[in-house]
């Protein structure tokens, strides 16, 4: 049995400062969903979660490939994991994941936004039914649905906690903007482009949310640098972009290693507001939310600390999702 405590929330505006304080000690599993759950780091964070004891939603886009993987973190879970289906590029299907997690738990303690398109074999822009970019659909529009989806269950747990991911590949774009003139990238695509894009929108919502939640809701973004790909993956690859990914990927860190990151995020008893020394500098101010691998706090590219751009990208990205209820 994993021992966490529970937490009673409390903040002021004045300072910005919130804390969840411990009032008792329990010896409770969590309740968790992940995205991406079958496989890189998603499925060795699913793993872990499962056999600490955690009951682990794995939200995953193919049915065959979510199969094997909840029989791969089941062969050793101490709760059982449950499948959930979804593709985060299409609404409808976001929808149906979030209904059956709905219908299956009454909270739900930690929501790990993992799962995400990379596929530098992408060289013209796809677009989703609803027109959506695919990168920007996947990476951006579909996690932001589904944490509203289940804004509702993170609300009713004791000390709910959101982690997003990011990218260490953002460091060479401090630069880096949202292109709010052509947010599905048609007039600027590359693979590349489009996904550092949507990428810098998960610190900026991860950013708006943990000031809009305060004191409600831990949030934390996760800078991941490279990290190995399955070898499923790596094979899928067209012949010369495997030939150039193969060293990197034997440089790269393994999956597990980031699978530990983000299972002592979901599990911690701190909070992002612990390391925020003083108000006014938004760089101080959101300090600690986007950490590296360590949990060392990092510094994001210079427009996410635009806290107008943030709230503009907030009301886009509501609009494009049907103008979802949060509860905070
Ligand atoms: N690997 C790196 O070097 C690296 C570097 C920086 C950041 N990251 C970030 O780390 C996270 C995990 O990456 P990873 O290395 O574990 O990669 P991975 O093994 O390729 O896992 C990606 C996961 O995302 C899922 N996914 C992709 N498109 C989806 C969709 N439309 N709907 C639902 N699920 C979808 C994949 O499912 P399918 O099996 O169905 O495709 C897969 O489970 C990602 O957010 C990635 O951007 C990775």
């Amino acid at each position: 049995m994993i021992r966490h405590r529970m937490y009673a929330l409390f903040g002021t505006n004045r300072t910005r400062r919130a804390s969840f304080e411990r009032v008792a000690m329990v010896t409770k599993p969590l309740v968790v969903a992940i995205t991406g759950a079958n496989s890189g780091i998603g499925l060795r964070a699913a793993e872990r979660l499962a056999v600490e004891g955690h009951q682990v939603y794995a939200i995953c886009r193919s049915p065959d490939r979510g199969q094997a993987a909840l029989a791969r973190i089941n062969s050793r879970a101490r709760t059982p994991a449950r499948l959930v289906l979804a593709d985060l590029s299409e609404a409808a299907s976001i929808e149906s994941a979030v209904t059956c997690i709905r219908g299956e738990t009454d909270h739900l303690d930690v929501l790990i936004n993992n799962a995400a398109v990379f596929d530098q074999t992408v060289r013209t822009p796809q677009f989703t039914s609803a027109g959506h970019e695919l990168f920007w659909a996947t990476n951006h529009l579909g996690p932001f649905q589904v944490t509203a989806g289940l804004s509702h269950l993170l609300a009713s747990a004791p000390r709910p906690r959101l982690i997003s991911v990011a990218s260490k590949g953002l460091v060479s774009m401090p630069r880096i903007k949202i292109r709010f003139d052509a947010l599905d990238s048609a007039s600027w695509y590359s693979a590349t482009k489009a996904y550092y894009h949507a990428k810098l929108a998960q610190i900026m919502m991860s950013y708006h949310l943990a000031l809009r939640a305060i004191g409600k809701l831990d949030v934390a973004c996760i800078r991941v640098p490279a990290v190995r790909l399955d070898a499923d993956r790596v094979d899928a690859l067209p012949r010369l972009l495997r030939l150039v990914y193969a060293p990197k990927n034997r440089l790269a860190a393994p999956p597990e290693r980031l699978a530990d990151t983000y299972v002592s995020i979901a599990t911690r008893e701190t909070t992002w507001t612990e390391h925020v020394t003083a108000a006014g500098d938004p760089r101080v101010e959101l300090r600690g939310i986007y950490v590296d691998e360590n949990e060392h706090p990092v510094t994001a590219p210079a427009f996410a600390y635009d806290a107008q751009a943030r709230a503009r990208l907030w009301g886009l990205s509501q609009q494009a999702t049907g103008n979802p209820d949060w509860p905070w």
